[in-house]
């Protein structure tokens, strides 16, 4: 049996192999969640990025996929994170060996890809919005025989 090592909270949990990380952590009443994410998060589904933990021996985890790697760095337009490259979601980990990991791992913003990101919003709400006047107006024209 698998066990993992918490380093942060000096405990080990012995669990089954092939058993979610994150269901074994909230099992064991630790949240991999940090103030409101304990709320809102998406229950396990690897699309909102916020059950993360630091992977300091991860023999018993399986290769990140392209969902993780997206989910880890933010998958809504606004922000992007930095993400090192051990971080990892529990929700998307089944642990098939032992592994030690670091709850609540430092995440910062990643700048340069963010202001990428709201540059492209900018440009597309600019051109939604003007579509959109001239669609009414359009419309407005249409309707009042005008
Ligand atoms: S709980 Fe949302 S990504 Fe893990």
């Amino acid at each position: 049996m698998p066990v993992i090592t918490l380093i942060n909270e000096g405990q080990t949990i012995e669990i089954t192999e092939g058993t979610n990380l994150r269901k074994a952590l909230l099992k064991k009443g630790i949240s991999p969640y940090v103030g409101k994410d304990k709320i809102l998060n998406c229950l396990g589904n690897g699309l909102c990025g916020t059950c993360r933990v630091e992977v300091v021996d991860g023999k018993g985890a399986p290769p990140m996929s392209p969902l993780e790697e997206a989910a880890l760095v933010g998958l809504v337009p606004f922000y992007a994170r930095q993400i090192p490259k051990n971080v990892r979601l529990a929700c998307r980990i089944g642990v098939t060996k032992d592994m030690a990991i670091k709850t609540y791992p430092v995440i910062a913003l990643d700048w340069k890809l963010t202001k990428e990101r709201l540059a492209l919003l900018a440009i597309w709400t600019l051109f939604g919005g003007t579509f959109l006047v001239v669609m009414i107006r359009l419309l407005i024209e249409i309707a009042t025989g005008r």
